[in-house]
């Protein structure tokens, strides 16, 4: 790319995540999360993979921070695991999880990189899923509006803490992802198949983000969100292809942006849904989504999606298959001007609405044990190239973390995909920095030098 477009305090960071990452799931008084239960299901992740171990991050952070130095990256995305602050998702907080992020945090600020945490990255306490304990008729986790509260409260505490030296911070992970995968499909933690009466869920995570957000901002803290957003493309001109792709638009995009940005939900009547998402939106509760003006948008980006006239009875689409393009390792499209499309598009849409824009993740999967991984170097290159066109074209972005520093648990993946730009040996959680990591930490000096002249 070229680093003329990039703006000085453009922010070059990378990403991870708690469950990813971490290990250590059951010490110093952490709770069980969804995630922990979920990965002992039969068949739910591949090779019987669990997080139990991951990169071992709990009791390795200070050599991955090292390896962010020297990195010279300004910012690190990470999340923090609900249930190692409260290990029942209510109560008591639990002071050795706390330390642990207050470690973390030092560690970050004396290496010169800022930390942008995420508060909600899929880990939900297990004890608040379970029906019986989350005091709710409607079901657990995101199924129960109680959960929303719990969130706020977690965040107030963690702000608490860490707001003295966390300026930013981010509430929820990929709301669709966690609806579409955990609640709808069951592909994710909790694993539950409820197709479109999943979307009670996306209501409360959004409702839990807007009474978040209140915490944090009462405390003088930065609020930003990361959606996970795709470009749709309709298969054809064709009237019933459009519609299709606008339907599967506000499903995937517009569901969780518009609400935040516009106070308001999409039109969802061509998938028969009411209004008020099954009885879950109540008065006023818009105003509590939108009401925090947030600092940000963080997007997260891989591919964009292509769409054609439904084909099944249930769903007012189908998902096709781009196919004409190279594909990465996950076998996921690689179309870098996605990215522009998409960040032209969001402006176009929302206009003054739109606060500043964080890429939030953007990386890509590269075959099992590749140290010189050209691939992912050719992947961030040509994004980087479409996010400088976006900046060209006046959209206001002001960082990019690739997903991810380290390879890690990718969720029903296991370790069988490695986004990392470091490559983990899983048996002797050896790190070893790959061709991608050099690149990445010469383009920043490059900007840095260039911005510094
Ligand atoms: C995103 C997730 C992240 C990682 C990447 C590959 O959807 O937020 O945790 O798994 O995909």
């Amino acid at each position: 790319p070229n680093l003329h477009d990039f703006p000085a305090g453009f922010r070059w960071g990378v990403s991870t995540a708690a469950y990813q990452i971490e290990g250590a799931v059951g010490e110093d008084g952490r709770g069980p999360s969804v995630w922990d239960v979920f990965v002992g299901r039969e068949g739910a992740v591949k090779g019987g993979h669990t997080g139990a171990v991951a990169c071992d991050h709990y009791h390795r952070y200070r050599e991955d921070v090292e390896l962010m130095r020297e990195l010279g990256v300004d910012g690190y995305r990470f999340s923090i695991a609900w249930p190692r602050v409260q290990p029942a998702g209510r109560g008591p907080v639990n002071q050795a999880g706390l330390g642990f992020y207050d470690r973390l945090v030092d560690e970050l600020l004396a290496a010169g990189i800022t930390p942008l945490p995420t508060l909600f990255h899929w880990d939900l306490p297990q004890a608040l899923e379970t029906p019986s304990n989350s005091g709710s008729a409607e079901g657990g986790g995101w199924l129960a509006r109680d959960t929303a509260y719990r969130f706020a409260e977690y965040a107030g505490i963690m702000a608490d803490r860490l707001g003295d030296r966390v300026p930013a911070w981010i509430t929820l992970n990929e709301p669709f992802v966690h609806t579409v995968f955990g609640y709808a499909l069951g592909v994710h933690a909790p694993g539950r198949a409820l197709m479109l009466e999943a979307l009670p869920t996306a209501h409360h995570q959004l409702l839990g983000h807007g009474l978040a957000a209140a915490a944090l901002q009462e405390r003088g803290l930065a609020v930003l969100i990361t959606n996970n957003l795709t470009p749709v493309w309709a298969a054809s001109d064709g009237p019933a292809d459009v519609a299709a792709a606008q339907a599967y638009d506000a499903l995937h995009n517009r569901l969780f942006t518009d609400p935040l940005l516009l106070g308001r939900y999409p039109d969802l009547a061509a998938f028969g849904v009411p209004d008020d998402l099954y009885g879950a939106v109540r008065p006023g509760d818009l105003d509590l989504i939108a009401g925090p003006r947030l600092a940000g948008l963080g997007v997260n980006y891989y591919n964009p999606t292509r769409i054609g006239a439904p084909t099944d009875p249930a769903l007012p689409f189908t998902q096709l298959d781009i196919a004409d393009v190279p594909h990465t390792a996950f076998g996921w499209p690689i179309v870098p001007d996605g990215l522009r499309q998409l960040l032209v598009g969001l402006k176009e849409l929302y206009g003054a609405a739109l606060p500043p824009i964080t890429i939030t993740e953007n990386g890509c999967a590269v075959a099992e044990e590749t140290v010189p991984d050209q691939p992912r170097i050719d992947y961030l290159a040509g994004h980087l190239d479409a996010l400088a066109a976006a900046l060209r074209e006046g959209v206001d972005v002001r960082g990019y973390y690739t997903w991810s520093l380290l390879d890690n648990f990718e969720w029903a993946e296991g370790y069988h995909q490695r986004f990392g730009l470091v490559h983990v040996d899983f048996e002797t959680q050896q790190r070893t920095p790959r061709a991608s990591y050099g690149w990445y930490r010469e383009l920043i000096a490059r900007h840095r030098l260039l911005r510094a002249g």
